[in-house]
């Protein structure tokens, strides 16, 4: 059943935070919500948690009815069987490993002993059995988060909402906590919304990724349809390096600025003019006068070369832009080349974002 958001709205005042926000996710998947900050993630998550209230729309769990303001209906947040995780730990530090996680049962009323076996439970699935005494003051951060997590689960929710819940870690620790995180609510089985502005923590951890903007929805869809297919420009930036050139509508095809002809692969663009969008790693270089299987030779002229070890990272003048590309050949600035690209690795987007 997972969750069910149809037409979320939430204004502060005269302020819309969330302007009419649908989607769904199934039992067992996991769902990132990804943007820019202040774009309305924790606002969606928490108007989800009931730790705000929405001004207007629908919101099911579980297949039950949680939050119908316009109807009257707004189901406190400790009867919305879900866990959450937050960014700031937020354990309480005069209590024990054992009695944070321990927490959420107590306001529920279970039974001690109950209660112990599941705060048990929770705390071996977060590999912290052994420091249920300890006070967060002993803990490593990590560990701290995973008291968060374990508090999380230990009241078995139907749904898991984390908050950013790694940018407080360190870039080591946290590419090791996303993969424990993913493994613990695949365990689960149940349905679970990430909200990050790290594109990486969503492309590697999500079934789908859903990207947000100024409170709306603009593409949502698998990690490598967003990579590969976004629909706009601001899609194709967020979820990754990528280079843009001007295309325009010749005689029945795409045109780049010094009239090279150009084969896109798919595209949402309408009229006469056209952006062309190619990731980095996409195009290959050839030094002037050699040529590839690629349908697509654009001759520029190396602008920029940063050598970081797999690979240098070249900007290249092209056609009216300046497109990046990873490549393993070495080439100084002032170097003429030619770059070619395959039409299924370039995306058509909109001239202007309809937005903007
Ligand atoms: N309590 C509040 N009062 C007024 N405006 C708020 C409040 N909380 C959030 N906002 C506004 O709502 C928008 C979305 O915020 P938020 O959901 O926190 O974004 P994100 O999590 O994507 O960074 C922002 O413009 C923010 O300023
Ligand atoms: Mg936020």
């Amino acid at each position: 059943m997972g969750i069910s958001v149809i037409g979320l709205n939430k204004r502060y005042g005269p302020v819309t935070a969330i302007g009419g926000v649908s989607f769904d996710i199934a039992d067992g998947e996991f769902v990132s919500l990804l943007g820019p900050s202040g774009c309305g993630k924790t606002t969606t998550l928490r108007c989800i948690a009931g730790l705000e209230d929405a001004t207007g729309g629908r919101i099911s769990i579980g297949g039950r009815l949680v939050s119908a303001p316009e109807e009257g209906l707004l189901v406190p947040a400790h009867e919305r069987q879900i866990g959450m995780v937050f960014q700031s730990y937020a354990v309480w530090p005069h209590m024990t490993v054992q009695q944070n996680v321990a927490f959420p049962l107590s306001v529920r009323g279970v039974p001690t002993a109950a209660a112990t076996a599941q705060v048990m439970e929770a705390l071996t699935t977060v590999g912290l059995g052994h420091l249920a005494e300890r006070h967060p003051s002993q803990l490593s951060g990590g560990q701290q988060q995973r008291v968060a997590l374990a508090r999380a689960i230990v009241g078995k929710p139907s749904v898991l909402l984390f908050d950013e819940p790694l940018s407080n870690l360190d870039a080591k620790l946290r590419e090791g906590m996303r993969g424990e995180i993913h493994r613990l609510q695949r365990r689960l089985g149940i349905a679970a919304v990430y909200v990050t502005h790290d594109r990486e923590e969503a492309l590697s951890m999500s079934d789908r990724v859903i990207v947000m903007e100024q409170g709306r929805i603009v593409q949502m869809g698998t990690p490598r349809d967003l990579y590969r297919r976004p629909n706009s420009r601001f899609v194709a930036d967020f979820v990754g390096k990528v280079g843009l050139f001007p295309l325009r509508r010749e005689a029945g095809g795409w045109s780049s600025e010094d009239g090279t002809r150009v084969v896109v692969g798919d595209g949402v663009a309408a009229g006469t003019t056209a952006i062309g969008a190619v990731r980095p790693e996409n195009i290959r270089l050839y030094r002037r006068g050699e040529t590839g299987p690629e349908a697509n030779m654009l001759a520029g002229v190396v602008a920029d070369a940063q050598y970081l070890g797999p690979f240098t990272e070249y900007v290249v003048d092209v056609a009216g832009a300046s497109l990046r590309a990873f490549a393993q050949m070495d080439l100084s600035p002032g170097a003429e080349v030619t770059l070619g690209i395959d039409p299924d690795n370039l995306v058509l987007l909109p001239a202007t974002e309809a937005h903007a």
